[in-house]
């Protein structure tokens, strides 16, 4: 089997492509990311040389670009981790999140019909239902529950979510959609909540928690959410949506002091910042459907998980160090440069 994993120098693409190198030898992989600053190549340093692996620096937006790829590849699945991935970013500039996860999404789309790919997977995200009342603990978003986005962020992905499911009731397209919720653990950008506050909190920096720290977020490790979408393009089943998450609800003030407490650093480094605007309250996914039709299970819950991520940060802190200094863009001009 020939796979193509876009965005595969990003976290979670990252990640899978490290996992699923390794437990498939079988199987060819080439990962497409454009390394953007959330690319990091640095993160694939262990396969880039293993035989059934190979980079290729490229925009998912370049139709002619990606259709050469596609004609010369022959790929049986593609897997779509590539995006902006950011909220505030969205907030900030919300141009680049429809040009990358929509627009992007599309000439993929149509590449996987140009060239008969087999299985189109889109990696979704919990943010497309938008958010459930704090004081409803009971409520957890469904694969039926409406798309109810609020950030430009999410109302991209939503859209993506739409295109795909269209591409297959219209075109026949064989894809799936897995939607997931917060994921931490290694080689996550220090932009994001838990990485900005380990990194942080290592160099006794103040720790900005947005409003009063009550929003609740449902986090996930991030393996756990690699071996989901690998069942999901193995055994899915063509044109459904997966929900993926761990039922380990916490509010970011939680998060932030269970991290304090691991490093043994103050809570006196906690400052309350102006919120987020629009800024969802609260995300619970319902995973039964994974786990009933696929028997997928999470092996980490959030004590194993944030003591494993704890732990790799304070062992990987080049890897974290070179992206706050900058030198993590230099590596594949160093790399490739003369290639
Ligand atoms: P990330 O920002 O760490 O990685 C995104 C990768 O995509 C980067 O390597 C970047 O260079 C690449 N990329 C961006 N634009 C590109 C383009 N035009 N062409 C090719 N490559 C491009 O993001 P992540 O956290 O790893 O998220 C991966 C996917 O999972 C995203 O689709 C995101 O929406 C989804 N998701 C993330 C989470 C989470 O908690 N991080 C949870 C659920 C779903
Ligand atoms: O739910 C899945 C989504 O999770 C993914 O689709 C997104 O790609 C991913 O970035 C993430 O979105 P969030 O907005 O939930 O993640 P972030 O780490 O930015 O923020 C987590 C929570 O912490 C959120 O309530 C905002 C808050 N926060 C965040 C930052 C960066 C702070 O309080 N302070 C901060 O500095």
């Amino acid at each position: 089997m020939k796979v193509l994993v876009t965005g595969g120098a990003g976290f979670i693409g990252g990640n899978y492509a490290l996992e699923m190198v390794k437990k498939y030898p079988e199987d060819e992989m080439v990962v497409l990311d454009a390394l953007t600053y959330a690319g990091n190549l640095e993160t694939l340093e262990s396969i880039m040389e293993e035989p059934n692996f190979k980079f290729v620096k490229g925009d998912i937006r370049n139709r002619d670009f990606i259709y050469n790829l596609f004609e010369n590849e022959q790929f049986d699945v593609v897997i779509n981790f590539a995006a902006e991935s950011h909220v505030d970013r969205s907030i900030e500039e919300p141009d680049i999140f429809v040009s990358t996860n929509v627009m992007g999404v599309q000439v993929l789309l149509d590449a996987c019909r140009k060239y008969n790919v087999k299985r189109f997977h889109q990696v979704s995200t919990d943010e497309v239902y938008g958010d459930l009342p704090l004081d409803r603990p009971d409520l957890l978003f469904h694969e039926d529950t409406p798309i109810h986005a609020s950030s430009p962020y999410s109302a991209s992905k939503a859209s993506a979510d739409l295109l795909v499911l269209a591409y297959h009731r219209t075109f026949g397209l064989p894809v799936t959609i897995s939607r997931c919720s917060n994921n931490y653990g290694p080689y996550h950008f220090p932009e994001k909540l838990i990485p900005l506050i380990i990194s942080r909190a290592l160099n006794d920096e103040s720790l900005p928690v947005y409003g009063e720290g009550k929003n609740v977020r449902d986090w996930l490790y991030v393996t756990d959410h690699c071996k989901a979408i690998d069942l999901i393009v193995r055994k899915g089943k063509v044109g459904e949506v997966y929900n993926i998450g761990g039922h380990n609800e916490k509010s970011n003030l939680e998060v932030v002091k269970t991290i304090l407490k691991y490093l043994n650093k103050p809570e006196s480094l906690i400052q309350f910042v102006k919120d987020r605007p629009g800024h969802d309250l609260r995300y619970a996914m319902d995973p039964t459907k994974i786990q009933t039709e696929l028997g997928w299970q999470p092996e980490y819950d959030f004590d194993s998980g944030i003591k494993a991520t704890i732990d790799w940060y304070l062992t990987h802190k080049d890897w974290w160090e070179h992206i706050i200094n900058g030198e993590y863009q230099a590596y594949y001009e160093k790399m490739y440069g003369n290639r």
